[in-house]
């Protein structure tokens, strides 16, 4: 049997403005991931895939265009310019579903790489990213990339947009707590929704875009150089420029509030927002409070994870 993992993700600095040609920071988060297994299938079955999660098959053959599991198999056979072959994919996900966490890119990336395995056929993480984005545009419409790259790469990405990848260097580790509203939001509505703002007051969103922007520079400055206690405010900065643009909830300011209280220096929603989930800055002394009052905010899912 062929697996390939792929990790989830959380976006530090710059969601929605990275969708505008504005830089953003992600890091991968191991404490997640999506799985991908794949083994012969019955002779002229073609490839089914059996999502545990959703509990559905899908048959790739039967499936329709915008089927996001049938479209990324698709997309890999094009590229192999091979036919489809009897193989069972099971495709199984820890990373929430619609909550930010780049669940449908890592799902996608997990079977993109079992596949090619199976096939015997060789990709690079570049060939990775670029099949899978073409796939999280059904997902969401105008996806930046971020998500794709991330996940793919498994490490700290500066992003910009339709630019090389670039990578950077964590002078000193530091602590996130990430907490799961439970509620699912899926990306693509809440980057419907921004760009209809945008295209009624191009001004406005414009500037706060770069003013997200600006904050993800500094941040990545502050990160390559160990300055961490820097981090707690830019993210605080972030999270209202992001209520600014209407993509935080009740919830999320609810978990916001409490992780503050609790101790942590900074925290923010991560990803389309709305729902989903949110990160807090913490240390070793906060770390614990911050995961706990969390939990009795509310919090479907918690996850500590160290950017190193
Ligand atoms: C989604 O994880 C991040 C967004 O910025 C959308 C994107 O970059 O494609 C909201």
């Amino acid at each position: 049997m062929i697996t390939a993992t792929t990790p989830g993700k959380v976006i530090l600095f710059g969601e929605h403005a990275v969708v505008y040609g504005r830089p953003a920071i992600a890091v991968p988060v191991t404490q997640v991931r999506a799985t991908a297994s794949i083994a012969e299938g019955r002779a002229g079955n073609g490839t089914t895939i059996l999502s545990t999660d959703l509990a559905r098959v899908v048959h790739v053959r039967d499936a329709p265009a915008d089927e996001p599991l049938a479209a990324i198999v698709r997309a890999a056979l094009a590229h192999f310019n091979m036919p489809d072959p009897d193989a069972n994919i099971t495709v199984h996900s820890t990373i929430p579903i619609a909550g930010g966490m780049g669940s449908g890119a890592a799902v996608s990336a997990s079977i993109v790489r079992a596949l090619a395995q199976f096939l015997g056929r060789d990709l690079d993480a570049a060939a990775v990213s670029a099949l899978v984005y073409e796939v999280e545009k059904l997902h969401h419409g105008t996806p930046s990339g971020i998500d794709n790259t991330v996940v793919v790469y498994a490490r700290p990405v500066f992003f910009v947009r339709s630019q090389p990848v670039q990578t950077f260097s964590v002078r000193r580790p530091f602590t996130i707590v990430i907490g799961d509203t439970g509620v699912k939001s899926p990306t693509k509505i809440a980057v419907g929704d921004v760009r209809r703002a945008w295209e009624a007051d191009r001004d406005r969103f414009e500037a706060l875009f770069d003013r997200i922007g600006s904050i993800a520079g500094r941040a990545r400055a502050a990160i390559e150089t160990g300055e961490v206690e820097r981090l707690g405010p830019l993210m605080d900065d972030n999270h209202a420029l992001l209520r600014e643009i209407d993509v935080s909830s009740d919830a999320l300011e609810r978990f916001v509030r409490a992780a503050k209280e609790a101790g942590a220096s900074g925290a923010k929603l991560v990803g389309g927002g709305r729902g989903g989930n949110m990160i807090a800055l913490a240390d070793e002394k906060t770390r614990e409070p911050v995961e706990r009052a969390l939990r009795a905010a509310g919090a479907k899912g918690a996850w500590v994870t160290s950017v190193e």
